[in-house]
């Protein structure tokens, strides 16, 4: 077990088995469970895992009890993810005070019958444990509404909940310190635009608090913990959570024949004789929205081609575009395109959609009957973004 801090321990677990993150986001690299043992005069856990792991969890924390009491379990987050074990730790330690806010412990009993050995904290109040003294932010609808973060202040340890959080397990090192964490930037994009990304609002108003702190290391429910690296990270989530793109555009398309593809290609090629380098292409029948929504969190430009389908928009499409209006993403830079072989619906549905979501409309739409190319009109789509998005720079 490691140790971040100074009496601070690292228990948590990888889940390497796990196909998908709530049953809907892929986790090719799996994802870790965190959760951290203060010991002290008292002694503290800071949530736990879930409950397929709670064997493993259980003996980490026996260990570095040595016979020792668990006084407190902090609960930051209900999601199972992290709330699973809470009925079986109680049934190891029955002593153990458990410490959340009014929404806590309605979940709490909903989900585990738990309604004694409760101690209440609101807004800014504090436990002494000895030499470590936590103190309680609410952060509600980050992601849940009963979300709080916990600050160590002699350590200077912020333990954040979901927020900063990314899939992917963490192979031996723990602290970003201890490895190369290249391969946890784009999926943390990716879980926030996943699990987070519908409370921009909510995480500004959280980080708002944060800027009061003087924090050292950020420990999440999930990946690496943060020191060297938590300035960065912090920055990262102020951008994504206001909506702000980087320069490049996210180029997504369905396609049944491939006509409507030629037409992305033109736009894409189009895109990149005009300088811009970050084109994040996407077939929606082949990349699973997961990956779509991190780029569409990512990029400034969007551009969007459908065919007509029934009528309606491509299936997958019209999918997605329910995904990215449930998370209110605002401030894109948007064109659109499609193509239909008797009657044209789709770059309609567009346009309504692009109003919809009060996004600047860039370009002229372009519409393609058949396989009559539209090439020039989808090469001036292209080469209207690029202009746009300089005037950016
Ligand atoms: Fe990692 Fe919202 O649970």
């Amino acid at each position: 077990m490691k140790a971040i801090a100074k009496n601070i321990y690292y228990v948590g677990v990888n889940d390497r088995q796990k196909q998908r993150f709530e049953n809907l986001w892929p986790l090719p690299g799996g994802v870790s469970y965190n959760s951290f043992l203060i010991l002290d005069k008292k002694t503290a856990l800071v949530d736990t895992v879930d409950i397929c792991y709670s064997d493993i969890f259980f003996k980490k924390i026996d260990k570095l009890l040595e016979g020792r009491m668990l006084d407190y379990l902090i609960v930051d987050h209900m999601e199972p993810d992290h709330a699973g074990s809470i009925r079986l730790l109680r049934q190891q330690y029955p002593e153990m005070k458990i410490v959340g806010n009014k929404q806590t412990f309605r979940m709490l009993e909903g989900f585990h019958n738990i309604t004694d050995g409760l101690h209440e904290v609101k807004e800014g109040e504090s436990l002494d444990l000895g030499d470590h003294t936590l103190t309680f932010y609410m952060a509600p609808m980050v992601h849940w509404p009963e979300v709080m973060l916990t600050y160590e202040e002699t350590e200077k340890v912020l333990f954040s909940a979901d927020a900063f959080g990314t899939y992917g397990t963490l192979d031996g090192g723990v602290l970003d310190t201890e490895m190369n964490t290249d391969r946890y930037r784009n999926e943390m994009i990716r879980y926030y635009a996943n699990i987070v990304g519908k409370y921009g609002g909510p995480v500004q108003k959280a980080l708002q608090k944060l800027s009061a702190l003087d924090i050292r290391m950020i420990c999440s429910t999930h990946g690496p913990i943060w020191t060297e690296q938590h300035a960065e990270i912090i920055k990262l989530y102020d951008r994504l959570s206001r909506y702000e793109g980087i320069n490049g555009v996210t180029l997504i398309y369905g396609s049944m024949y491939g006509h409507t593809e030629q037409m992305a290609e033109t736009i894409a090629a189009a895109l990149a004789e005009n300088g811009i380098k970050e084109i994040a292409m996407h077939d929606v029948s082949k990349t699973h929205a997961s990956y779509i929504l991190r780029d569409v969190f990512h990029y400034k430009g969007l551009i969007i081609g459908s065919p007509t389908y029934n009528t309606q928009l491509f299936p997958e499409i019209d999918s997605l575009l329910q995904k990215i209006e449930s998370r209110d993403v605002k401030n894109r830079l948007f064109g659109y395109f499609g193509s239909f072989t008797w009657a044209g619906a789709a770059v309609k549905h567009l346009a309504a959609f692009g109003e919809k979501m009060k996004w600047e409309i860039v370009g002229t739409p372009v519409e393609q009957k058949q396989g009559i190319r539209a090439e020039e009109a989808c090469t001036a789509l292209g080469q209207t973004m690029a202009e746009r998005l300089k005037q950016e720079q």
